[in-house]
This record gives C-alpha cells, sequence and structure tokens, in this order.
C-alpha cells in the first residue's frame, strides 16, 4: 500500500488529517512528518512492536536506538528516571527545538525503542505540525530520521516518499524543514555532559550555558580506534551512491584541483558531480555543478547538504568532489555529516602540493 500524503503548513494545519495521523500511530502504525531539522518517521515509543516497524521499514539495525519525542517539557519526567540540573537548563533554554537529551530510561520505555539500552533520547521539536501528531498521538512518539537507512536524511516530503512510500501508512507534507540537519544530542549520563551528534546549538552555545561540556571522542578521531558513543554515530551514513571526496584547501587551489580532476573523470567517459557555492560556482569548467548555498549565510548551506546529495543519486554521476564548509557556527555539524557521506575522504589540497 502507498503511504497517504497530506499537505499543509503551521498557519493551516489540518487537524481531521493530524488526528487520523494520531489514531495510526496510537494502533501501532507508521506516520512521517517533518520537525524543524529533518523529517521523522514516528511510531508509539511506549509500544514495542511499533519500533520493531520502525526499524524494518528503515532497514536499520535493531540496536540503534530511536529518539523519543514529546510536545510538553512535562512529559520528560515520565520516560526518564532522573534528571540532572544540565538536562533541565537546556530544556528551559533549548526546548522546543534541536537539541536531544540521553538520559536514564524509565521502565515505560520499552527496550525495542532504546536499542537495548537503559537510556532513552527525549527531544521536543519545535514544528507545529510534529508537536500536534505527537499530542494526537498521547504523547510519546519514536522517531528516528524518515530516510531508508544509510541514505542521507530527508529534508522535504518527496525525499519521505522516495524512500519509505511503500512502507509506512502516512506521510505529513509540511514542506522544507527549516536547520536540515539532525538535532544536536548532548548525552547526560556521565558526569561531565557529552556532544554525541553535532548540530544546529554548537558546543560552544552548550559551554556558555552549562560550563564543562564535551565533544565525543569516537566525533574527533576520524580513525576507526574510538567508536562514538551513540550507535548511530559509527555507520557510514548519509552515503550518496557516487564516490565522494572532499577537497580542503586555500579556495583558488581547491577550484583549480577539483577542475582538473574533473576533467580526467570525463575523459575516462564519466560524469563528475561539484558541490560548490554561490561563491564559486561559476569557476567550475567541467562536470555537474550544484551550489549548496553561499558562504556569507552557512545557514543555506547545512539547508541544503542533503537535498544535493540526494539529486546527485538522481543523476547518477560516478564520482563527486565537494569543497570543504568549516563554517564559524554550523562548521562542526556540516562536516560531520560530510565527511561520513565521503567516508572521511578529504583530499589537502595545499599540502599535496608542497
Ligand atoms: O533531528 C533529529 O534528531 C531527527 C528528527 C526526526 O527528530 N531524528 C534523528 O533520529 O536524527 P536518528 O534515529 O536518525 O538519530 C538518532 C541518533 C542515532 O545516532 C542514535 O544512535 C542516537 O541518536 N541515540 C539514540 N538514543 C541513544 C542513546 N540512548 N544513547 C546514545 N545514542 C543514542
Ligand atoms: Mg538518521
Amino acid at each position: 500500500m502507498r503511504a497517504e500524503i497530506v499537505s499543509m503548513d503551521a498557519e493551516h494545519l489540518d487537524k481531521e488529517a493530524i488526528k487520523k495521523a494520531g489514531e495510526i500511530l496510537k494502533n501501532g502504525g507508521l506516520v512521517a512528518f517533518p520537525t524543524e531539522t529533518v523529517y521523522g518517521l514516528g511510531g508509539n515509543a511506549l509500544d514495542p512492536k511499533a519500533s520493531m516497524k520502525i526499524y524494518a521499514a528503515k532497514g536499520r539495525p535493531s540496536d540503534n536506538p530511536l529518539i523519543v519525542h514529546i510536545a510538553d517539557i512535562e512529559k520528560l519526567k515520565e520516560v526518564t528516571t532522573e534528571i540532572p540540573e544540565g538536562a533541565r537548563i537546556l530544556a528551559e533554554k533549548y526546548w522546543p527545538g534541536p537539541l536531544t537529551m540521553i538520559l536514564p530510561k524509565a521502565d515505560i520505555v520499552p527496550k525495542e525503542t532504546t536499542g537495548g539500552l537503559d537510556s532513552v533520547a527525549v527531544r521536543f521539536p519545535s514544528d507545529v505540525i510534529a508537536q500536534e501528531l505527537i499530542k494526537a498521538a498521547g504523547g510519546f512518539v519514536a522517531a528516528p530520521s524518515a530516510n531508508t537507512s544509510g541514505r542521507p536524511s530527508p529534508t522535504m516530503a518527496e525525499h519521505v516518499e522516495e524512500d519509505l512510500g511503500d512502507a509506512i501508512d502516512m506521510i505529513l507534507d509540511g514542506g522544507q524543514v527549516g536547520i536540515g540537519l539532525e538535532s544536536t544530542i548532548v548525552d547526560f549520563t556521565e558526569k561531565i555532559p557529552v556532544v554525541l551528534r553535532p548540530g544546529y546549538i554548537s558546543l560552544e552555545m552548550l559551554q556558555e550555558t552549562l560550563g564543562e561540556v564535551k565533544m565525543d571522542k569516537g566525533l574527533l578521531i576520524t580513525d576507526s580506534s574510538v567508536r562514538p558513543k551513540a550507535p548511530g554515530m559509527k555507520y557510514r551514513h548519509y552515503a550518496p551512491e557516487a564516490d565522494l571526496s572532499i577537497v580542503e584547501g586555500e579556495t583558488e587551489k581547491v577550484i583549480a584541483y577539483i577542475n582538473s580532476r574533473a576533467s580526467e573523470v570525463e575523459e575516462q567517459g564519466k560524469t563528475v558531480g561539484i558541490i560548490a557555492t554561490d561563491e564559486t560556482a561559476d569557476l567550475y569548467k567541467a562536470g555537474v555543478v550544484r551550489s549548496i548555498g553561499s558562504r556569507a549565510e552557512e545557514e543555506t548551506i547545512a539547508h541544503h547538504l542533503y537535498e544535493v546529495l540526494r539529486d546527485f543519486d538522481g543523476d547518477g554521476v560516478s564520482a563527486i568532489f565537494s569543497e570543504a564548509f568549516y563554517t564559524p557556527k554550523m562548521g562542526q555539524a556540516i562536516m560531520n555529516r560530510l565527511l561520513k557521506a565521503a567516508g572521511h575522504k578529504i583530499i589537502k589540497v595545499q599540502e599535496e602540493q608542497k
């Protein structure tokens, strides 16, 4: 069966459709919905069968825990056994918003939802459609990103339909998401809070609010000797079909390097994709060039990353070269996703030419 797709926006909610979607979730079905970060694939978080269905629909390993979404800060108490001071402060400051916190799990949350762990990830999204759906579903919606496991996360309903249209009951289409990268994950099960996944809320913002906050070592070290703590961060995620390389260095050298590699690949009769910016797109002489956004507005880069990767899948290019995006605020989050998509393949041009 194909999923029913219903379009709406925050100012014009389709209350009937949300009610129906809530009933589907209460009855153990699956509904995809927009959030401010990426689209989520929702199931009732307190129903172990619904969580198993989510894993099956995504083709996701069931040891990779799901995030429990709430739409009322008071509900946090019901799914956790302990809320440290730091978590309270972050909830007050950043919820509803693109922040997920890992806390000790209460018994009502089944182990199927948490991938067998004793901790639970909780998030209160700011998207109004998401909030209304969560309320209609009884208050607790487990939702990973609504993509097939291993594909870029969906930033619009069309992406969800492409990946999961045959596997779920309903898709709430709220248009393009705002941020385009998944929420920041902060782990409160250790003495000092640890960022397990960087996002729109940066390490610096968290440190400003809480004092000491660490970055998970598994994220900083790019060889595989240290495993990231969030099980999902160890998989080669967000992967485009083509071979992706990131090229880093002085802009002019990056452009020259990509141009020469691109024409080499084209001489072999293959097509090349190039991930450029508004500032550089015109300077590439070969290949299919896509601008990801402007370096002057780094939000646009985060916003378009997954869409651009998906578009290249549709084009059937055999290699992709991307500029690096170490932008001031969201650079950590953008580069974390891009490096994973590239399997950490990074070419540093200055060094090569020495
Ligand atoms: O922005 C988001 O967070 C989106 C939207 C839909 O809310 N959701 C999302 O879910 O990105 P997902 O399943 O794609 O990513 C959840 C990440 C995974 O890397 C998972 O391993 C980690 O959170 N995670 C969940 N529960 C955890 C736990 N108890 N301990 C450590 N990591 C956990
Ligand atoms: Mg995901």
